[in-house]
């Protein structure tokens, strides 16, 4: 057995990958320097956030559009650059994020988005109410303008209703000093469709839709991650186009996209190749369905 482990220790730990450079490069929460054919998007979410910088509350904003279609990580991209920038024009300036699928209770939710500003919420042990109050205080006492994402939005309002979004959009009215403007982020239209009207209003004073990408758009998402990715030489267009092509079949999905050439390109390392091939793409479409 020990002799077994020894190889792989040789052969996978020692020497370098013959196939990736930087793997991590592949992972989905990697947010790469540029996000290509997302300018509009970019663009859009920047011109309604801009203000920010100048200190003024900006309009909430509803993000929608099909899984996989960049609305994490444009979110993610915009606001880190805004609150990157805000401390050279001496603007109070901070974000929270928060996924609320994996972030699942009201308790938890809130508490993430106060320790944001550096508040210490115990674990449990204190009520709802409470963690509201700290934060209502911590805001003022701090008195600047805090970025709220509320990723994912749609699993937590099925689970938990939608009390917190409704105090979330009215925050304001209780805040003298500090503002709160909120970012919702969601890939089910039905929701968005079936929100209260209020909080429809509120959170959509802006909406902005990330439409599926294409063929064509996948294809240079993964050529600008694979060249960083990948040892030179280790993958050809061909099979960046292949992964795309399947890709854009299932409604455009860049996540999709990148999990088929990582797991191809891990299939590829098991079988000791240098080079992916489609046939390692193809492998790792079974792959990825029974992990399904
Ligand atoms: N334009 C892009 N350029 C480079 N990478 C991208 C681009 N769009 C998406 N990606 C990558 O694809 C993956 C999925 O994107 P993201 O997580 O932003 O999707 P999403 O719209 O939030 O999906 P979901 O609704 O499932 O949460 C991430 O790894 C992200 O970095
Ligand atoms: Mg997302």
């Amino acid at each position: 057995m020990s002799d077994i482990i020894d190889e792989l220790i040789k052969s996978r730990l020692k020497g370098r990958s013959s196939i990736f450079r930087d793997k991590e490069i592949l992972h989905p929460e990697y947010i790469p320097e540029t996000l290509p054919h997302r300018e509009e998007q970019i663009k859009k979410l920047a011109e309604i956030l801009i203000v920010a910088l100048k200190g003024v509350r900006p309009s909430n904003v509803l993000i929608y559009g099909l899984t996989g279609t960049g609305k994490t990580a444009v979110a993610k991209y915009v606001i880190k650059r805004l609150v990157e920038k805000a401390p050279t024009l001496n603007v109070k300036l901070r974000s929270a994020y928060v996924n609320t699928r994996k972030v699942d209770t009201t308790y938890r939710v809130l508490a993430s988005i106060a320790s944001s500003l550096g508040l210490k919420i115990p674990v449990t042990g204190i009520a709802i109410s409470e963690v509201y109050r700290r934060y209502i205080n911590g805001l003022e006492n701090w008195g600047g303008l805090h970025i709220v994402v509320l990723d994912e939005i749609d699993y937590y309002v099925r689970r938990e209703g939608d009390d917190l979004l409704y105090k979330l959009v009215r925050i304001n009215e209780e805040l003298s000093r500090a503002r709160v403007v909120l970012i919702g982020i969601t890939n089910d239209i039905n929701f968005v469709e079936s929100l209260d009207p209020r909080i429809r209003s509120s959170l959509g004073e802006e909406e902005i839709v990330f439409p599926p990408y294409n063929a064509e758009q996948l294809y240079d998402i993964l050529k600008q991650r694979a060249e960083k990715a990948f040892q030179p030489g280790a993958i050809d267009h061909d099979v960046i186009s292949y992964c795309a092509a399947l890709a854009a079949r299932e409604h455009g999905d860049a996540r999709r996209a990148l999990d088929l050439l990582r797991v191809a390109g891990e299939i590829a390392e098991r079988e000791g190749v240098d080079r992916v091939m489609i046939s390692h793409v193809k492998k790792a479409v079974v792959e990825l369905e029974e992990g399904r």
